[in-house]
């Protein structure tokens, strides 16, 4: 019969401790920070570290240009202000991301409009684009959920043909390829996140890419102040030209990601490793789908996403998000740290159904958008339906190895054995936490 389920009082299958933290902190990385420390000169928008970084990263990811920020969401907010959004306009947004996708488009007064994922890669689905745009939409913005690239062909095609700017959120792509180019240099412009959680990790910061030099310009005044840059020697005459922030990220961040940065495809191989065989073992359990993997792109697995099929099971019945939160819940309490990474549509945001970002429901009715915009998470059926079916892992990361990996599996079938005791039994089908 087997052992008895950790969530019906069983023992763990992954023994407590073993999943190492993220980011690997190296003595390089130690000696990198010491060293500004030393140097004495902590912050600049010239200065040695941001500068070297910036064209360590150009050189990364095959562009010409790019700026380092304090954030991915200030990155993110450069890169729309860049490509010359204003007031009123519309951008393509995935209904799957992180807000700040969609906040960076709040942030110049402009108008997110949705358009819900393909099934398969969970990625913007090209199909869709086209129904949303309108004589107000600039550009699309695509995200490359969890690290795989979305479908640039099609969707650059979309662009071109309507004459929009394509922007990239690889928040989660960092060296992630498609037809054997980089991410942030698959459209005009992309965005980086250097939070902790990343796998170039800076604690916070972010990175801005491109190719056009007036994108390049624009979005380097949104992160300085507004303030044109001056030629070394002159007088800073204090002089804003548009609005802008400061955006600008301290050296030690700068010297600590320059040092992550000779590690990354190190890190991302170890990750691809684990993954693989995630893959290859949890195939073998006819109701789980792993991430797809198609041959013409590189996933660099920011996050590992695994999708239920109750039917195949042989539950045929029984919803798939109870299905689900019984399975997530008896694996949680195996020791596998498994969760959700978000679980419903953006534009099902409060921000969204009030239609207020800035008081008095600016920007929708500042006069400048299109009447009548609304949002309901219910027009994103692909969205909902993979967030009911699937959760995620993120101890992927590099400072985990197969040993580990092997546990999960071994608890993955564990649960799986013993299906009928949980996905039948109402109690599990909610968040379950407590026994883990
Ligand atoms: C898809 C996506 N876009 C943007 C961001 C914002 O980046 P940051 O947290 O560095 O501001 C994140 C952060 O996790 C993200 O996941």
């Amino acid at each position: 019969m087997g052992e008895k389920l950790a969530i019906e009082g069983g023992k763990k299958t992954v023994p407590d401790g073993i999943a190492k933290p993220w980011p690997i902190i190296t003595q390089d990385d130690m000696d990198a920070v010491q060293e500004v420390l030393k140097r004495g000169v902590i912050w600049g928008p010239d200065a040695i570290e941001k500068t070297a970084l910036e064209r360590e990263w150009a050189e990364y990811c095959g562009v010409k240009y790019c700026i380092v920020t304090n954030s991915g969401t200030s990155a993110m907010h450069a890169c729309v202000a860049g490509a010359g959004v204003e007031t009123g306009d519309e951008v393509i947004v995935p209904a799957f991301t992180f807000w700040a996708t969609a906040q960076a488009v709040l942030c110049q007064n402009a108008i997110p409009v949705f358009v819900d994922i393909d099934p398969v890669t969970y990625n913007i689905d090209p199909n869709k684009i086209e129904e949303k745009i309108t004589d107000r939409t600039k550009a699309i913005i695509v995200v490359h959920a969890h690290g795989l690239p979305c479908d640039m062909d099609e969707i650059n095609a979309i662009a071109e043909k309507h004459g929009l700017s394509v922007l990239e959120d690889a928040a989660h792509a960092h060296g992630s390829e498609y037809r054997e180019r980089k991410a942030g240099n698959l459209g005009d412009m992309a965005m980086f996140s250097l939070n902790g959680t990343k796998n170039l990790p800076g604690g916070e910061g972010g990175f801005v890419t491109t190719n056009n030099p007036d994108f390049f310009e624009k979005a380097r005044l949104t992160c300085m102040f507004g303030e044109k840059k001056v030629p070394k020697g002159n007088i800073r005459p204090y002089d804003a030209h548009t609005m802008g922030n400061n955006y600008r990220p301290v050296e030690m961040t700068c010297a600590f990601v320059r040092s992550q940065l000779r590690r990354l495809d190190e890190y991302n191989r170890l990750r691809i490793e684990n993954v693989n065989y995630l893959t290859r073992e949890l195939g073998k359990i006819k109701s789980i789908i792993t991430p797809p993997e198609p041959g013409d792109r590189k996933n660099v697995y920011h996050i590992y996403r695994i999708k239920l099929d109750p039917a195949a099971a042989g539950y045929p019945n029984i919803d798939p998000e109870d299905f689900r939160w019984a399975v997530q819940s008896a694996l949680f309490a195996e020791g596998v740290p498994v969760m959700e990474w978000h679980s419903f549509p953006v534009p099902g945001q409060k921000i969204f159904q009030n239609l207020d970002a800035y008081g008095r429901g600016c920007p929708w009715n500042c006069g400048h958008a299109r009447k009548g915009i609304r949002y309901d998470a219910g027009d994103y059926p692909e969205t909902q339906k993979m967030f009911a079916a699937s959760f995620v892992l993120y101890t992927i990361y590099g400072s985990n190895g197969l040993d580990l990996m092997k546990y999960y599996v071994d608890a993955f079938h564990k649960v799986f054995g013993r299906l009928d005791e949980i996905v039948t039994n109402p109690k599990y089908y909610t968040r379950i936490r407590a026994s883990a």
